[in-house]
């Protein structure tokens, strides 16, 4: 079934709608990243390429049909039986979704795609070190890249593979594109952890509540404490009882180690991830000028220069095309600095 031409529905971009706000910015509240040059068909079918059909992979897959957010999805894998089996498997939900053209392929047949999401990764082995499995991801990056920018060169590039803030940084170097353009999931999934957590203790849905994990989407990613809120009332006021700081710091502690808690007991993660990567792309398809904690190039915020890490940032048909700024408790500014030196360090120990 060839994708037809989309029609014009209120939230699908629009050039005019694209990035460009009603009114002047206010610079005291955001950073701005060099916006692309892109000429964009508004009306043509939207284009999605997933590279890596594992559990991840899949996930987002799943995730996007369900919420029909592509005319085409083009799925990737190096493992073509595999593939084969994950795509059917999906195709044959078609009756119960809206419409996607779903298929099995390569980059060559994602040419043309509007955004690239890869989450092809290979897995830490026993006995591997962490940064000997950044290598080897660096790898497969280093043989996908050149094919992403040479059948998608207007794509938007959302990094999900491990360690996200590493392979993002490496796949700009890689691919000569507008920072802009090339973007990690960073900590939406961990965000959306702790405001479930969150939620649960203070008995309100979590959308109703705001609160961020910033940094690195790892070890040392940092608790945005003093701008956790409901209804503008602050979680966490400096006054806040012992006994109740204590609770507030396992929560935390919980989201920190979430995903090895789940590793542990069903091999990996997949759900969580899949939705969140799902909002991220809804957030680029239909210009939302969401305001996520996407992964982005940050220079020169809060004494950071040249590192890609989380940061409340809006995400539009552009990409990431301004960096919140926000303010920072003293402490949360060291740990963030602790969090981006972590990233600089293994950035600077890995060749590509
Ligand atoms: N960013 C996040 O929040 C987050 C959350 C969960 C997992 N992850 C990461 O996502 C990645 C994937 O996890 P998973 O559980 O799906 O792993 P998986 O092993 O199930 O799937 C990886 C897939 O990538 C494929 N692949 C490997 N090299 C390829 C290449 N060159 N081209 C095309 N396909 C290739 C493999 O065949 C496999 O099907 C891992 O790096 C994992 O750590 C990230």
């Amino acid at each position: 079934m060839q994708a037809t031409k989309r029609s014009p529905i209120i939230g699908y971009p629009t050039r005019s709608s694209c990035a460009k706000p009603a009114w002047p910015m206010n610079d005291s509240l955001f950073q701005h990243q060099p916006i692309p040059d892109l000429h964009l068909d508004p009306l043509r079918p939207l284009k999605g390429v997933i590279v890596g059909a594992g559990q991840v992979g899949m996930a987002c897959a799943y995730a996007m049909v369900i919420k029909n957010l592509f005319d085409e999805l083009v799925i990737v894998d190096i493992n073509r039986d595999k593939l084969d089996g994950e795509v059917m498997d999906l195709q044959h939900g078609m009756s119960f979704v809206e419409p996607t053209t779903i298929t099995a392929g390569t980059l060559a047949d994602g040419a043309g795609a509007d955004i690239v999401v890869i989450t092809a990764g290979a897995a830490q082995q026993p006995g591997e070190t962490r940064l000997a499995l950044v290598q080897r991801n660096v790898k497969i990056l280093q043989s996908l890249t050149p094919e992403v920018v040479a059948h998608c060169p207007n794509a938007i590039v959302l990094m999900v593979a491990n360690p996200v803030d590493v392979l993002t940084y490496v796949a700009w170097k890689l691919s000569g594109l507008p920072s802009a353009r090339v973007i990690g999931s960073g900590t939406v999934l961990d965000t959306g952890r702790f405001r479930y957590l969150l939620a649960q203790k203070f008995g309100v849905d979590p959308r109703s509540l705001h609160a961020y994990i910033i940094g690195e989407h790892g070890d040392s990613e940092v608790p945005f404490w003093s701008q956790a809120t409901i209804a503008g009332t602050p979680l966490a006021p400096p006054d806040l009882p012992a006994t109740e700081k204590a609770a507030l710091d396992d929560i935390f502690y919980q989201v920190k180690n979430a995903a090895y808690e789940i590793i542990r007991r069903k091999g990996y993660t997949s759900y969580a991830i899949g939705l969140a990567v799902a909002q991220i792309v809804q957030a680029i398809a239909r210009d939302q000028n969401r305001v996520l904690t996407v992964s982005s190039l940050i220079n020169g915020m809060h004494g950071i220069d040249d590192v890609y890490l989380s940061l409340p940032a809006v995400v539009n048909r552009m990409g990431v095309t301004r960096v919140m700024k926000v303010k920072l408790s003293d402490r949360e500014r060291d740990s963030l600095q602790q969090s981006a030196a972590t990233l600089r360090s293994v950035i600077d120990q890995i060749q590509f």
